[in-house]
């Protein structure tokens, strides 16, 4: 079993999402020492108050992935210059009861895929003032604003630029050293 297991997150539930093909390729890029499970977000109730002490099995469910991980990595698109929904109902789901955040002290890492071209910059500036709260230590450099567009990915679901994955292996090294940083 590896050493680190880092929860992945993706905003979006498109069966096509280039989020998650986006997620897919970055676990390639891990070291052999970490281990990436992506978290299912899209059978969670919708985040209702009334239900903090008796939270559905898919809250529980997720909250205990977010805490036997060492990190957590988010992958999401831009919906209307902030977050989609499900994932912001995620991480209200896993934040309560008060006091019982499964988000605190998790080293956080943030990026986005979007056909426009600004790269989902807007969404992740929300997601870091969501996270800054939940007291998720997220990285700050690099940001990773990613602009899809035709032929980004090939069949096979690999991103063809080799400079792109260059980038991104330079992001994976730099989370990796913040996950040992953060590590208890
Ligand atoms: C409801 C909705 C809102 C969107 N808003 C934005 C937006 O604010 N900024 C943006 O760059 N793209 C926006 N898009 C386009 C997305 O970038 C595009 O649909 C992308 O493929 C979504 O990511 P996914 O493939 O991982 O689902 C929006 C799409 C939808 C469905």
């Amino acid at each position: 079993m590896s050493q680190y297991q880092i929860a992945i997150i993706v905003g979006s539930l498109r069966k096509d999402s280039i989020n998650r093909k986006l997620a897919q390729a970055l676990i390639k890029l891990g070291p052999s020492e970490f281990s990436f499970k992506q978290l299912e977000i899209g059978d969670l109730p919708l985040y209702n108050q009334d239900q903090d002490a008796n939270q559905a099995a898919s809250v529980v469910r997720l909250k205990n992935e977010v805490r036997a991980a060492s990190g957590v990595i988010f992958v999401t698109p831009e919906y209307n210059r902030s977050i989609p929904g499900v994932l912001k109902n995620a991480i209200d789901n896993a934040s309560r009861p008060y006091g019982d955040s499964a988000w605190t002290g998790k080293p956080a890492g943030v990026l986005g895929a979007s056909i426009g071209t600004i790269g989902t910059a807007l969404a992740q500036q929300h997601l870091r003032n969501c996270l800054a709260y939940l007291d998720a230590p997220t990285m700050g450099q690099p940001e990773v604003f990613i602009q899809v567009k035709e032929g980004f990915f090939d069949e096979a679901g690999n991103i063809t630029s080799a400079d792109t994955v260059r980038f991104l292996q330079g992001w994976m090294d730099r989370y990796v050293l913040w996950v040992k940083r953060h590590a208890e």
